[in-house]
């Protein structure tokens, strides 16, 4: 069995600045969040993951850094972190952070001192080229924000790259002194207590970019470097990256090829994600069963990590043209809602309606695939988006707690606030909050905290392997198992809307006393499997076997 925790840990991801505000600055901050990890541990949450927490000028909010050594002061001070760890720590509740190093913020020392001049010891920390590369309009990850990646400086006198938004010059990681560097900020951290990172923006940062070649080559040594640096200092820390790529090139990122994971633990499942949302948008497994096929089988040692929502826009960019267009149909109907010609920005529940049967049934999905699975702040409350906000920000509002005013939030006057509150409608706060919730034994919240208390007990989701059953089933439904020496899991999700009765006594033989563990109702006994109702979005977790040792 297994024995890395990141194999069976559950990850929530937040960020500080609209999570908990305890001092009434309209900003969240450590010590409001150390308040709230009882509810993250009541939740099942094992390991948080805190988006950017550094000083910043907050133009892509905080993913534009001034200072990878200290604390966004608004959240408050270094030791308020490590108290942070420590009372984490204590509940058995790991953190780990966001390490953006693809770039800083212009603002950053490094920067302004590399721009000041040619002699600058920063200067080849950046990627500059003397002239206009022919390439400087292709490669924009925020088309309609951002129209170039390469853009001029004037105290430089010298063009300088971006892969992303212009205040974000790309460091250059070709050199030997900005790699060390790099190293140093992840030692600092695990130094702290951190249990490791999720790597911004991982392809670009071991592009090594060419002035007028968009399709520069890429140093995956670096990525093995940085792991065996990691490894050494904080044996059990883990490396989660986004790398959002085609199928063939992910091994790359676990492994240089040597059989088992030499480089990154973990990457987002990007693939499975887009397709989970085409597959939901049709009611039909299809796509998830692709994914499972198709996505590479991974070196021992890494894992998925899957998710329904992010902080992002939902990239649908894997996706042909028409499939896309059959979710944008479906979940972001109106050109509001979508992002970048490519991405939805809303959060889950106002995408499916606000159905609950249809909510449940996606994080059942979710939870019970391959991989490790992270949930997004708000969602385990089914939060709804603020369309008026630009672009990401509308998924980004503040956490719903209470009825008391701004949610219960923060305690500063509505124009103090980071971001505002959604307080009209089915998702305000006076009809969603983690209070009202709390006081109804059927609420989504109640239904988080059950559903990851069960899958605690099956150990194989997640640490074990995840596969397709392919045996002949209604359409709509998608049949899949969870193998490992504990044990095995059968799970059977109906992603249309008719009650169906499926046959898999051809899995009898390999089930001992089979049962539900987890369902959206109550169902006759599984008995030989031979005749299970399943309802219109029903789902049901059958336990085939367990192992007493396991
Ligand atoms: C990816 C992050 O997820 C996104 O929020 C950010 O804007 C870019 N990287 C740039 O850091």
């Amino acid at each position: 069995m297994s024995d890395r925790w990141y194999s069976k840990a559950v990850i929530y991801c937040l960020d500080v600045d609209t999570y908990v505000d305890s001092d009434g600055d309209g900003v969240g901050d450590f010590r409001g969040l150390i308040g709230r990890l009882d509810y993250l541990v009541r939740l099942g949450v094992t390991c948080l993951w805190l988006n950017p927490i550094h000083p910043t000028p907050d133009r892509d909010d905080g993913y534009d850094v001034t200072d990878f050594y200290a604390v966004d002061p608004r959240y408050g001070t270094l030791g308020d972190f490590a108290e942070l760890l420590h009372q984490a720590g204590n509940r058995g509740i790991r953190v780990i952070i966001d390490l953006v190093v693809n770039h800083t913020s212009d603002q950053h020392p490094w920067f302004q001192s590399a721009r000041s001049s040619p002699d600058s010891p920063y200067r080849d920390w950046y990627v500059w080229s003397a002239e206009a590369p022919p390439d400087r309009h292709q490669g924009m990850v925020f088309p309609g924000e951002q129209d170039e990646t390469w853009s001029y400086d004037r105290t430089a006198k010298a063009w300088y790259y971006h892969r992303f938004y212009r205040f974000q010059p790309d460091l250059n990681v070709a050199n030997p002194r900005v790699r060390e560097e790099i190293k140093k900020i992840t030692a600092f951290w695990l130094q702290l207590g951190v249990s490791g990172f999720r790597i911004d923006a991982a392809p670009f940062i071991i592009e090594l970019t060419e002035p007028g070649n968009p399709n520069s080559p890429k140093d995956f040594e670096f990525l093995t470097e940085l792991r065996q640096h990691v490894q050494w200092r904080r044996a059990d820390a883990v490396l989660l990256a986004e790398a959002n790529v085609e199928p063939d090139g992910l091994v790359d990122y676990f492994s240089d090829g040597g059989g088992s994971s030499n480089r990154l633990h973990m990457l987002f499942d990007f693939m499975l994600n887009g397709r989970l949302m085409l597959a939901l948008a049709r009611r039909d497994p299809e796509p998830i069963i692709e994914a499972l096929r198709d996505t590479p089988a991974l070196p021992s040692g890494a894992s998925w990590a899957t998710f329904l929502r992010n902080h992002d826009e939902i990239d649908l960019s894997r996706l042909t043209a028409e499939q896309r267009n059959e979710v944008f149909e479906e979940f972001g109907p109106d050109e509001e809602m979508r992002l970048y010609g490519r991405g939805i920005r809303r959060r889950l529940a106002p995408m499916l309606g606000n159905d609950r049967r249809r909510l449940e049934l996606a994080y059942s999905l979710q939870f019970t695939l391959r991989g490790t699975p992270v949930l997004r702040y708000g969602e385990e409350i089914g939060m709804g988006e603020d369309l008026s906000l630009p672009g990401r920000e509308a998924i980004r509002t503040p956490m719903q707690w209470s009825y008391l005013p701004n949610g219960g939030f923060s305690s500063a006057e509505v124009e103090q606030l980071v971001r505002p509150v959604i307080a009209d409608g089915e998702f305000g706060y006076e009809k969603l909050n983690v209070t009202a919730q709390r006081h109804d034994p059927g609420s989504l919240l109640g239904w988080f905290e059950r559903m990851i208390r069960t899958l605690r007990e099956a150990p194989e989701v997640g640490a074990g392997s995840c596969t397709y059953v392919d045996v002949l089933a209604p359409p709509g439904v998608l049949v899949h198992r969870a193998d490992d020496a504990s044990g095995a899991m059968l799970f059977l999700h109906n992603l249309g809307t008719d009650r169906v009765t499926v046959d898999l006594q051809s899995l009898a033989g390999d089930a001992e006393f089979p049962n539900d563990v987890f369902a959206d109702q109550e169902y006759d006994p599984v008995g030989k499997l031979d005749a299970l109702e399943l309802a219109g979005y029903g789902y049901r977790w059958i336990r085939l076997h367990r192992s007493p040792a396991g």
